[in-house]
């Protein structure tokens, strides 16, 4: 069974300038115990996909088709309350600036006791506040930060970036989450504690069986760690495959430029070679295929007709190349 079914998903931001439609009949799953990156440039709708699965879309948005099946509940009618109920214990959101994911005004070790309560809540657990401390102790060493009990009396602004993230991360791990979803986690970390977090991140993954989405611009971070990589262009999935499969030999062109921007060797800073043409206006997407204006290999019905999902064994495509 799967943890995520996303079914031919709409979801519209009102806006002065119009309705933007941020995703357009999107539909994936993601399974048991296993990976998604979900993958494409600034704007595809990325964040609003995983906004959706939590139910913290802002006011301006509104699910306007579609189907988001968490854990066998249906997400887009769900009422606030039983909405609140799913966030942290069925789907936990990390997002790319983790400080906004801490409560200010409380020591690390009251929110992390509090995950402790909430999940005992779920599970109808009892809570023992000497075990939960224990658990918390335990969770801490396991996101290798060095020093809990030290940790554990600060306030949020008293600890690193990296810090907050791997606190956050430990947080995720005692709600005990169904499905973890990971927004940029470690785009506001510098370079070599992003290396630290997604190692650890790839870790937990294989001691706990997690299922996760991770979401990112960086396709090479989204190879680190998932089993399947979705890449989105304007709001639409364009390539669904194995990690291996899609990074190997992607499908769509715009997979294929993604790919190709990602720079050799170990300079993983390094200026990446950018696609050509610019992004798409989402108020008014182009016509046929979204990305055709952009596309090296564009032809007539590209601009007519919207594509329709190829399936080729596990791949998904969306492209007039293919089938
Ligand atoms: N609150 C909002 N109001 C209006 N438009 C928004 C809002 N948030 C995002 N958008 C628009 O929705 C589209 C998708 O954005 P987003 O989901 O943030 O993409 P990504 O995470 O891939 O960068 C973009 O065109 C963005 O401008
Ligand atoms: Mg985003």
């Amino acid at each position: 069974m799967s943890v995520l079914e996303v079914r031919d998903l709409v979801v519209e931001y009102s806006t002065v300038y119009g309705v933007l439609r941020a995703i357009n009949h999107l539909s994936f799953e993601v399974g048991e115990a296993e990976s998604v990156g979900v993958v494409g440039e600034s704007g595809s709708g990325k964040s609003t996909l995983g906004l959706s699965v939590v139910r913290l879309l802002p006011p301006n948005a509104r699910y306007a088709g579609g189907s988001i099946i968490l854990d066998g509940q249906e997400v887009t009618r769900m009422s606030n309350s039983e909405a609140r109920r799913i966030r942290g214990t069925t789907a936990f959101m990390i997002f790319q600036d983790p400080l906004n994911s801490l409560n200010p005004v409380k020591k690390v070790s009251t929110q992390l006791l509090e995950a402790v309560e909430m999940r005992c809540k779920k599970l109808g657990e009892t809570y023992d506040v000497e075990k939960a401390t224990r658990e918390v102790v335990e969770k801490i060493r396991d996101v290798r930060i060095p020093d809990p009990e030290l940790i554990m009396e600060r306030y949020p602004h008293q600890l690193s970036g990296g810090q907050i993230q791997r606190v956050i991360i430990a947080m995720a791990l005692l709600m005990r989450p169904k499905l973890l979803i990971a927004d940029e986690p470690t785009s506001a970390l510098d370079v070599t504690i992003q290396a630290q977090v997604l190692k650890l991140m790839n870790d937990l993954k294989k001691e706990y069986g997690m299922s996760i989405m991770l979401i990112t611009h960086d396709i090479s971070v989204a190879y680190n760690i998932s089993d399947r990589i979705m890449v989105m262009y304007a709001g639409e999935l364009v390539e669904l495959g194995s990690a291996d499969g899609v990074i190997r030999s992607p499908m769509h062109p715009y997979a294929k430029a993604l790919i190709a921007s990602i720079p050799r060797g170990v300079m993983r800073d390094a200026p990446l070679e950018p696609i050509r043409g610019s992004p798409p206006n989402m108020i008014h997407p182009p016509s046929g295929c979204r990305f055709h204006p952009r596309c090296p290999f564009v032809m007539d019905v590209c601009r007519r007709e919207e594509p329709r999902e190829v399936h080729q064994d596990a791949r998904v495509v969306r492209c007039y190349l293919y089938g």
